[in-house]
């Protein structure tokens, strides 16, 4: 018998259920003697002992369903050695249930933190093997996640919309993109827009600079500017604050996200007006794209193979189109920024877009 284990952790996005389908699907198309066990609302699920019995059934039909079957909620990885509030130890509870069911495997669906915990249980003993999980596109050691190209395809949809009411309006138009420390969902999805301007977390902005991008605009007979925001971007003042000096700073403005700091700037410093808009979670919503679903069928067969294997202690990710195995503690703690020397900067930059520098 092979008794597999599965959850998926933090915050969900497009293509996680077919991710564990393609596991599933890998494994039955070997082995008939599988049991699954889903853990409910990611590491709660591992750590209270509260799953459901799966059988391949349960993943028919779920390739295009967005969200995921198992539930998912953050635990954070500095609380996990904290006792909870009955004085729990999560590290063993999670081991002990894993033991008591005598699992020959946890298969975890997730992204940055979830990959620092799941090195942990790895290093506990456990047999673990991780999918890249993330809109975010910021996990190390793949060259992509799943659920990055819907939430491109969203965010860019949402600034396709915002053109057509631009070219009625003399505005400029501020879109705020997920992506949490980085700027991968926004440079693509800035790209694909054809934003005018686009401010990423590892680029800081000027606001002199973004304030001229716009009056150049306008004074080449443009009625518009749309400006995609990371929700993470950052000016280069502020980039100059130590943590906590900016944590205070940010305390203090009080603005709802970055898009109303910047919209505030903006509107300062120009004549036009100023509109914001955060399509926030719609960006992890709805069904997978293509791409995801062919992405994350192919990763999951492939943690099927690791499985079959008997390999663990590795995540599966993506090198030149291939899936490989990488051993976790090269992946967690580490996150894949966007290189402000790469390529893709230079060539936009060429195309009329301004990074704010
Ligand atoms: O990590 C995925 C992500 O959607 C980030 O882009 C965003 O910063 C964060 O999660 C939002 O988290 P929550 O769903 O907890 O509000």
């Amino acid at each position: 018998m092979l008794r597999i284990g599965m959850l998926t952790s933090g915050g969900d996005c497009q293509a996680l259920n077919a991710a564990m389908r393609g596991v599933v699907k890998g494994i039955c198309s070997k082995r008939d003697d599988v049991e699954i066990y889903g853990f409910q609302e990611g590491y709660k699920g591992l750590i209270y002992s509260n799953f459901k019995m799966l059988t391949s059934r349960d993943f028919s039909g779920i390739l295009t369903v967005g969200g995921t079957i198992l539930g998912t909620s953050r635990q954070p990885f500095k609380l996990m050695r904290v006792p909870d509030e009955n004085g729990l130890d999560k590290v063993e509870a999670m081991k002990h249930t894993y033991h008591k069911l005598n699992l020959d495997c946890l298969v975890v669906l997730g992204g940055n933190g979830t990959h620092k915990s799941a090195h942990m249980l790895s290093q506990e003993g456990l047999n673990v093997i991780t999918l890249p999980k993330t809109i975010d596109n910021d996990l190390w050691g793949t060259e992509m996640t799943f659920g990055f190209q819907s939430a491109v395809d969203i965010a860019t949809d949402t600034i396709d919309r915002i053109h057509t009411t631009a070219t009625s309006h003399s505005r400029v138009f501020i879109v705020e993109v997920m992506g949490h420390k980085v700027g991968w969902v926004t440079l693509h999805a800035g790209v694909a827009g054809g934003a005018d301007i686009v401010l990423l977390p590892e680029i800081p902005y000027d606001i002199d600079v973004v304030v001229d991008a716009i009056n150049r605009r306008k004074a080449a007979g443009k009625k518009f500017t749309i400006i995609a925001v990371a929700e993470g971007a950052i000016s280069k003042q502020d980039a100059k604050l130590s943590k906590k000096d900016l944590k205070k700073k940010k305390e203090k403005e009080k603005y709802p996200s970055v898009a109303y700091e910047l919209a505030e700037k903006v509107q300062r410093k120009t004549d036009q007006e100023v509109r914001i808009t955060v399509p926030g979670h719609t960006q992890r919503g709805g069904s997978p794209c293509p791409y995801d679903r062919v992405l994350s069928t192919r990763l999951g067969a492939a943690a099927a193979e690791a499985i079959l294997d008997g390999e663990f202690g590795c995540m599966i990710g993506v090198k030149k189109n291939e899936m490989v195995r990488v051993p976790l503690s090269e992946v967690a703690g580490k996150l894949k920024y966007v290189d402000p020397k790469a390529p893709i900067i230079r060539e936009a930059e060429l195309t009329g877009i301004s990074f704010g520098v």
